[in-house]
C-alpha cells in the first residue's frame, strides 16, 4: 500500500488532485478549516488509513470519511468533534483502529452504544476515547469487542465500578481507564486477561485490596494504580511479574510490609510505594533488582537502616526518593555506590551528621534535596564534595554551620535552584553567587548572614525567588535589583536593612511578594508602587522608618490582598480610596497554592500578624486579606469605603489618632476575624451590626471615647472580655462594670430584622470552607509562562520533571486544559517533555 503524509508545508490544492490515487492518508498538523466539505468529490471508498489528528476540524464529524467502508484505521484525535456519530461506523468491518480521543464527544459513554452495533465490533483492536469529557458508568458491552488489543478511556468523567465483563477480552495488551471517578474494587476477572501488558487505573476512586489475582498476568509490564484508595498489603503474588517494569502503588493507604519478592520481579526498573502507610524494613532482596532506575519510597512508615546491601546490585539507580521514612542511612565513609544517581531526595529522615561523602562519587548528580536530614557539617565540606554537574540543592533546615566563600561556592555554577535557608551560616553572601547565571530560585532565610547584598544579584537575570529574611544583614536594597525582571516573590523581612527603596525598582514589575518588614527602611512610600499595572498581592513594610502619608493610588494594586504598612511612621489620613482594593472585595475565595519555585510544589508563604500573634500562611496564603496601618500617626476617620472590602478578614487601625464614628455598615464585613481599633480617638456608639459579624473572634476597642450602651446578642456575647472596651469611660453595660442609665439607649439597630439572611450566609460560608479543597497548582501556569522565555533554560527547568515524572502536573494540566481548552497544545508539549524522560528509558 501506499503512504503519503501531507502534513504541513505541502500545498493543498496540488495534493487534493493525487488523492485518488491514496491509501494512506495523513493529513495531521494541517490548518484545513474546510475539510469536511472539500473532499466531497474524491473518491475514498479504497482508503484504508485516515489520519485527520490534531487539526482544528469539527464539530460535524466529516459524512465523507463514513463512504470509506475499507478503511483499517481512522484516526481524528486532536480535534473538536462531536457528536453525532453516523451510525454508518457500525459496518465498518474492516476497522481495527479508531482514535477518537481529545474531542468533545462528552456526556454519557453509552451514547456510543448504537454506533457501535453492527460488525465493527469483530475486528476492532484499538479504541481510544480517552480526554472527550465521557461521564456515565463504563458500559458492559466493551466486553463485546473481542478482539481488542487497547482501550483507552483516560482523563473521562466515568464512574462507578469497572464492568467484569472486560474479563472477556481476551487479547487486550492496554488497559487505561486513568483519570476518571471510577470506584469499587478491581474485578478479579481482570486477572484471566494474560495478554495484558499494560494497565493504568491510576487517578481514580478505587479502593478494595488489591486482588492478588493480578500476579498472573504474566505478560504485564507496567501496573499504574497509584491515587486510589486501596489498602490492605501489597500482594506477595505481585512478585512473580517477570515482565513487570514499572510497579506504581503510590498515594494509596496500603499496609504492611514490603513483601519478601526474592528478586523474582528480575525486569522491574520502577517502583513506586510512595505516600502510603507501609511499614517495616526494607528487605536486603532489593538490592538484587538490578535494572532499577526509579525507586521511590517516600512518605511510608519504613524504619530501620539502609545499608550498601540494600543497593548491592542498584547499577542503574538513577532516581531514589525515601523522604518522609524513618529510615537511616548508614554507609561507611568510603563507600563506592554501584549506581549514579541524578536525583536522590530524602528530606525528613536522617542521614547526617556527615554530609555523605558518597556524593563525591555521583558525577550525574543534578537534583539534591536533603532538606531537614539531620546534616551538621560545615558548608565548604559539603561544596567540596558536591559533584559539578548541580542543578538543583534543597539543603534547608539542617544545621549547618561556616561561611560561604567565594572559593568554596565556585564550581556549581549550574545551580538553578539553592535553598539553604534554616541553617547556621555565617559571614556575608559571596559575589560568586552571581555567577550561577541560571538561577531562578535562591533562599537563605533563617541563618545569620551579615553584610550588604551584593549589587551584583541584579546579574542573575533569570531569578524570580529571592529569600533572604531573619539574617542580619545591612546596607540597602542595590539599585541592580532593577535588572531582575523576572522577580516575583522577594523576601528580605527581619534584617537590619535600611535606605530608601530605589526607585529603580519599579522595574521590576512582576513582583507578587514585597515583603521588607522588620528593617530600617526610610523615606515616603514610594509613588510607583501602584503607579503602573501590577500583580503585587503582598506588600508587607511593616516596622520601619517610613513616614508621609499613604499614597491614595495605593488602591490601583487590584490584586492586593495583604497591606501591612503598621509600625511606622505614617501620618495623615487613611485614603478614600482604600475601598477601591479590587482583590479584598472579593468575599468567596477559592484556595489556589501560589508557587514560588520552591521546594516541592514550593508555596509561597508571608508572615502576618493578626489576632495579636504572627503567624505563617503559606498552603492557604491565597485565602488572606489583611489591611494593618496600626502604629502610626494617621489621622481623621475611617474612609467608609473600607465597607466595600467584604473579603477583609482582619483590619488593625490600632495605635493612631484616628477620629469620628466607625462607619455605620461595618456589618458588611462578613468575612472578618479580627478587628483592632484600640488607642484611637475614636467617639460615638458601637453600632449594632457588630452582632452579625459571626467570624469575629478578636476585638479591640479600648482607649477610645465610644459611648453609650455596649450591643448584646449574637456574636458580641461570645467576646464577653471587659478589656475590649476598656479605657472607654462613656461606654457602660456588660462585660463592664459601669452600668448604664436608663435612659441609655441601644445603639441604632435597623438591621434587626435582617437576622435571618444573616444566619443563611452564615451557613453557607461553612459549606464554603468545607468544600474548599486543596486547589490547583496556580504556580504551574506561572511557571509554564516564564518557561517559553528562554529554551535553553527551558530544557533545563524540565530535567528537574523529567524523571520526577510527576503524573501530578500532568494530570493537573490535563484538568486545567478542560477549561483552557486553547492551551491545549501547550500542555500537551508540556506533558510529552514531562512523560519523556521515562518513556525515553523503555
Ligand atoms: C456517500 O454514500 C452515500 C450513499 O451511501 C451517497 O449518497 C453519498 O453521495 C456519498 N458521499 C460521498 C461524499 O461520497
Ligand atoms: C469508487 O472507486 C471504486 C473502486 O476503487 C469503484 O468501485 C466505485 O464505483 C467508485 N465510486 C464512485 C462513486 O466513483
Ligand atoms: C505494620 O502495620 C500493621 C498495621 O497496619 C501492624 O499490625 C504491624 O505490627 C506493623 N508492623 C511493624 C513492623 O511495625
Ligand atoms: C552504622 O554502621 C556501623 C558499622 O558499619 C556501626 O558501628 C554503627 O553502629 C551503625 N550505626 C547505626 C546507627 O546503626
Ligand atoms: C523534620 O523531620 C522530622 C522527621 O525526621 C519531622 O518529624 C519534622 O516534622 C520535620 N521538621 C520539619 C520542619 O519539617
Ligand atoms: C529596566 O529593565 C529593562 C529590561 O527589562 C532594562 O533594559 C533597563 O535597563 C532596566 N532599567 C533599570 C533602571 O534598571
Ligand atoms: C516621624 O515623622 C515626623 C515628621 O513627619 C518627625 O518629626 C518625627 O521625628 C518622626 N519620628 C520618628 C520616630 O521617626
Ligand atoms: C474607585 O474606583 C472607581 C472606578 O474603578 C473610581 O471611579 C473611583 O473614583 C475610585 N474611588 C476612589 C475614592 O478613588
Ligand atoms: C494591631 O497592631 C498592634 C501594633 O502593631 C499590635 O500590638 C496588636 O497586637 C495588633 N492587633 C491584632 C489584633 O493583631
Ligand atoms: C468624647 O466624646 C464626647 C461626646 O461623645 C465629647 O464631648 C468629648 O469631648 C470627647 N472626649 C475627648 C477626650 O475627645
Ligand atoms: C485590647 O487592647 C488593650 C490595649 O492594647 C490590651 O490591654 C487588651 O489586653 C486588649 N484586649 C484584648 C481582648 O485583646
Amino acid at each position: 500500500m501506499g503512504s503519503v503524509n501531507l502534513s504541513t508545508a505541502v500545498d493543498w490544492q496540488l495534493s487534493i488532485n493525487m488523492l485518488p490515487s491514496i491509501l494512506n492518508l495523513h493529513l495531521s498538523y494541517c490548518q484545513l478549516p474546510n475539510i469536511s466539505t472539500s473532499l466531497p468529490h474524491v473518491n475514498l471508498t479504497s482508503l484504508s488509513t485516515l489520519d485527520l489528528s490534531e487539526n482544528r476540524l469539527g464539530p460535524q464529524l466529516p459524512t465523507w470519511v463514513f463512504n470509506s467502508s475499507s478503511l483499517v484505521s481512522l484516526d481524528l484525535r486532536y480535534n473538536d468533534f462531536s457528536y453525532p456519530i453516523p451510525t454508518a461506523l457500525g459496518n465498518f468491518c474492516n476497522l481495527q483502529t479508531l482514535k477518537l480521543q481529545e474531542n468533545h464527544f462528552n456526556g454519557e459513554i453509552n451514547r456510543f452504544k448504537e454506533s457501535f452495533k453492527g460488525c465493527i465490533k469483530s475486528n476492532l483492536q484499538d479504541l481510544y476515547l480517552g480526554g472527550n469529557g465521557l461521564s456515565g458508568h463504563l458500559p458492559y458491552w466493551l466486553g463485546q469487542f473481542i478482539n481488542l488489543k487497547s482501550l483507552s478511556l483516560f482523563g473521562n468523567f466515568l464512574s462507578g465500578s469497572i464492568p467484569q465483563s472486560l474479563g472477556r477480552l481476551s487479547s487486550l495488551r492496554e488497559l487505561d481507564l486513568s483519570d476518571n471517578s471510577l470506584s469499587g474494587p478491581i474485578p478479579p476477572s481482570l486477572g484471566t486477561l494474560s495478554s495484558l501488558t499494560k494497565l493504568y487505573l491510576y487517578y481514580n476512586s478505587l479502593s478494595g485490596p488489591i486482588p492478588p489475582s493480578l500476579g498472573r498476568l504474566s505478560s504485564l509490564r507496567e501496573l499504574d494504580l497509584s491515587y486510589n484508595s486501596f489498602f490492605g498489603p501489597i500482594p506477595p503474588s505481585l512478585g512473580t511479574l517477570s515482565s513487570l517494569e514499572a510497579l506504581y502503588l503510590s498515594t494509596n493507604s496500603l499496609s504492611g510490609p514490603i513483601p519478601p519478592f526474592q528478586g523474582r520481579l528480575s525486569s522491574l526498573s520502577t517502583l513506586d510505594l510512595s505516600s502510603n502507610k507501609l511499614n517495616g524494613s526494607i528487605p536486603e532482596s532489593l538490592g538484587q533488582f538490578s535494572n532499577l532506575k526509579y525507586l521511590y519510597f517516600s512518605n511510608n512508615s519504613f524504619k530501620g537502616i539502609l545499608t550498601k546491601a540494600h543497593f548491592s546490585n542498584l547499577i542503574k539507580l538513577h532516581y531514589l526518593d525515601i523522604s518522609s521514612t524513618s529510615l537511616v542511612f548508614n554507609v561507611s565513609s568510603n563507600w563506592v555506590p554501584p549506581f549514579q544517581l541524578a536525583y536522590f531526595i530524602m528530606n525528613d529522615c536522617k542521614l547526617g551528621p556527615q554530609f555523605p561523602p558518597w556524593h563525591k562519587t555521583q558525577k550525574q548528580l543534578s537534583y539534591l534535596s536533603l532538606s531537614n536530614a539531620s546534616i551538621s557539617d560545615t558548608i565548604s565540606n559539603i561544596f567540596q564534595i558536591l559533584p559539578s554537574n548541580i542543578q538543583f540543592l534543597d539543603l534547608s533546615s539542617n544545621s549547618i554551620s561556616g561561611s560561604i566563600t567565594n572559593n568554596n561556592i565556585g564550581k556549581i555554577t549550574k545551580l538553578l535552584y539553592l535553598s539553604l535557608s534554616s541553617n547556621h551560616l555565617k559571614g556575608s553572601l559571596p559575589l560568586s553567587i552571581c555567577q550561577m547565571r541560571n538561577l531562578t530560585y535562591l533562599s537563605f532565610s533563617n541563618n545569620q548572614l551579615t553584610h550588604e547584598i551584593p549589587r551584583c544579584l541584579g546579574d542573575l537575570e533569570f531569578l524570580s525567588t529571592l529569600i533572604l529574611d531573619n539574617n542580619v544583614l545591612s546596607g540597602g536594597i542595590p539599585s541592580s535589583v532593577s535588572h531582575l525582571s523576572q522577580l516575583t516573590s522577594l523576601h528580605l523581612s527581619k534584617n537590619k536593612l535600611s535606605g530608601e527603596l530605589p526607585s529603580s525598582m519599579k522595574n521590576c514589575t512582576r513582583l507578587r511578594t514585597l515583603d521588607l518588614g522588620e528593617n530600617g527602611f526610610s523615606g515616603t512610600i514610594p509613588n510607583w508602587i501602584g503607579e503602573r499595572p501590577s500583580f503585587l498581592k503582598f506588600l508587607i513594610l511593616r516596622s520601619n522608618k517610613f513616614y508621609g502619608s499613604i499614597p491614595p493610588h495605593l488602591s490601583l494594586l487590584s490584586e492586593l490582598q495583604v497591606l501591612d504598612l503598621s509600625q511606622n511612621n505614617l501620618s495623615g489620613t487613611i485614603p478614600e480610596s482604600f475601598g477601591n482594593f479590587s482583590a479584598m472585595t472579593v468575599a468567596n475565595r477559592t484556595n489556589v497554592i501560589i508557587n514560588n519555585g520552591g521546594r516541592y510544589s514550593g508555596v509561597e508563604s508571608i508572615w502576618v500578624v493578626w489576632k495579636g500573634v504572627q503567624s505563617e500562611y503559606s498552603r492557604t496564603v491565597s485565602l488572606v486579606i489583611n489591611i494593618n496601618l496600626s502604629g502610626n500617626d494617621l489621622h481623621g476617620e475611617i474612609p467608609k469605603g473600607i465597607t466595600y472590602l467584604l473579603g477583609l478578614q482582619s483590619l488593625n487601625l490600632s495605635r493612631n489618632r484616628l477620629t469620628g464614628t466607625i462607619p455605620e455598615d461595618i456589618n458588611d464585613l462578613q468575612r472578618i476575624e479580627s478587628l483592632d481599633l484600640s488607642w484611637n480617638q475614636l467617639s460615638g456608639a458601637i453600632p449594632h451590626g457588630f452582632s452579625y459579624l459571626t467570624f469575629l473572634s478578636h476585638l479591640n476597642l479600648s482607649h477610645n471615647n465610644f459611648s453609650g450602651r455596649i450591643p448584646s446578642s449574637n456574636q458580641l456575647d461570645t467576646l464577653n472580655d471587659s478589656s475590649i472596651y476598656m479605657g472607654n469611660p462613656l461606654l457602660c453595660g456588660p462585660p463592664l462594670l459601669n452600668q448604664c442609665q436608663r435612659n441609655e439607649r441601644f445603639p441604632n439597630s435597623q438591621q434587626l430584622s435582617d437576622g435571618d439572611k444573616v444566619a443563611k450566609d452564615e451557613l453557607e460560608i461553612q459549606l464554603f470552607y468545607i468544600s474548599m479543597g486543596p486547589g490547583f497548582v496556580v504556580g504551574f501556569w506561572v511557571v509554564c509562562g516564564i518557561l517559553l522565555f528562554k529554551r535553553s533554560w527551558r530544557v533545563a527547568y524540565y530535567n528537574f520533571f523529567d524523571d520526577m515524572g510527576d503524573r501530578f502536573y500532568v494530570a493537573i494540566a490535563r484538568k486545567l486544559a478542560k477549561f483552557k481548552k486553547n492551551s491545549r497544545l501547550q500542555v500537551e508539549t508540556f506533558k510529552n517533555q514531562v512523560i519523556s524522560g521515562r518513556q525515553k528509558e523503555h
